[in-house]
């Protein structure tokens, strides 16, 4: 399978990986379709970059906690595009804090972004997506490492590792395989917003390289699985972490 011509949606791809897997994706021919929640401006960069490689691209505003805004967004890329063929369910939010400190909104918005927004995405390419096609849900290291603080957040990528693994099943009856990529600690704003130098340093320290992962090593992983030599694989966790556990 060429992946040049194919159609591809990545959620958050305004900012950190999904802005990467965004570039990637279009380098090798695939059509993108750049969604973001509220920055515009950076969205916009994403397409302009794209366009500047050859490649085609638009940016497509859509808050994934909300179904009808991720059905528009499906709506949107068939409009433009006139199909889909991989989906990368990478919007996140995270929001640490000790269990005294979690209010029912940190709750509430990292379940509803990093769950229900994956859930529904899945839903639109189950309706929409094209026999062939592949699927892709983020998760992360830190499910495995049970950090303080971490407990919401890990929460909903377990959710999204087990949806992966249930989801996959009934994905195979369209031909279309969905894998999740766990990151250990990336080098963008979710990672590194409100974090000390001596903390970060102590993260780079936790692999097996002494540095942190850049959004390019998570893409790289992300065009692992959608190349045709990926087929048998499906319903798979991979952590992409550098050794970090
Ligand atoms: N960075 C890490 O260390 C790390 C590690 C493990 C897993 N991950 C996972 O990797 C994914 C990407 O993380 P990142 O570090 O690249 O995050 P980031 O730098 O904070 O970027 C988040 C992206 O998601 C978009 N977004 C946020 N809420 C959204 C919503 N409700 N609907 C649609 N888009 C939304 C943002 O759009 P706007 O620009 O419009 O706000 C932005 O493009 C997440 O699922 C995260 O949990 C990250």
């Amino acid at each position: 399978m060429s992946l040049s011509g194919k159609v591809a949606i990545v959620t958050g791809a305004s900012r950190g990986i999904g802005r990467q897997v965004a570039i990637q994706l279009a380098r090798s021919g695939i059509k993108v379709v750049v969604n973001y929640s509220s920055n515009q401006e950076k969205a916009d960069e994403v397409v302009q970059i794209i366009e500047t490689l050859g490649g085609e691209a638009i940016a497509v505003r859509g808050d994934v906690s909300k179904v009808s805004e991720v059905e528009a967004l499906f709506s949107a890329a068939l409009e433009q595009f006139g199909g889909i063929d991989i989906l990368v369910n990478n919007a996140g939010a995270m929001f640490n804090a000790a269990i005294p400190d979690v209010t029912e909104e940190m709750f509430d918005r990292q379940f509803n972004i990093n769950v229900k927004g994956t859930y529904f995405a899945c839903q639109q390419a189950m309706k929409h997506m094209r026999k062939g096609g592949s699927i892709i849900n983020l998760s992360t290291s830190v499910s495995g490492a049970m950090l303080p603080t971490y407990s919401v957040y890990a929460a909903t990528k377990g959710a999204v590792e087990q949806l992966t693994r249930q989801l996959a099943k009934e994905f195979g009856t369209k031909d279309i395989i969905m894998n999740c990529i766990a990151p250990g600690q990336v080098s963008t704003e979710l990672f590194l917003e409100g974090k000390s130098e001596e903390l970060i340093d102590s993260y780079r320290r936790m692999n097996a390289f002494g540095r942190l992962g850049e959004p390019e090593d998570i893409a790289n992983a992300i065009e692992l699985l959608i190349s045709d030599k990926a087929r048998w694989i499906t319903g798979q966790t991979i952590r992409v972490n550098g050794g970090f556990n």
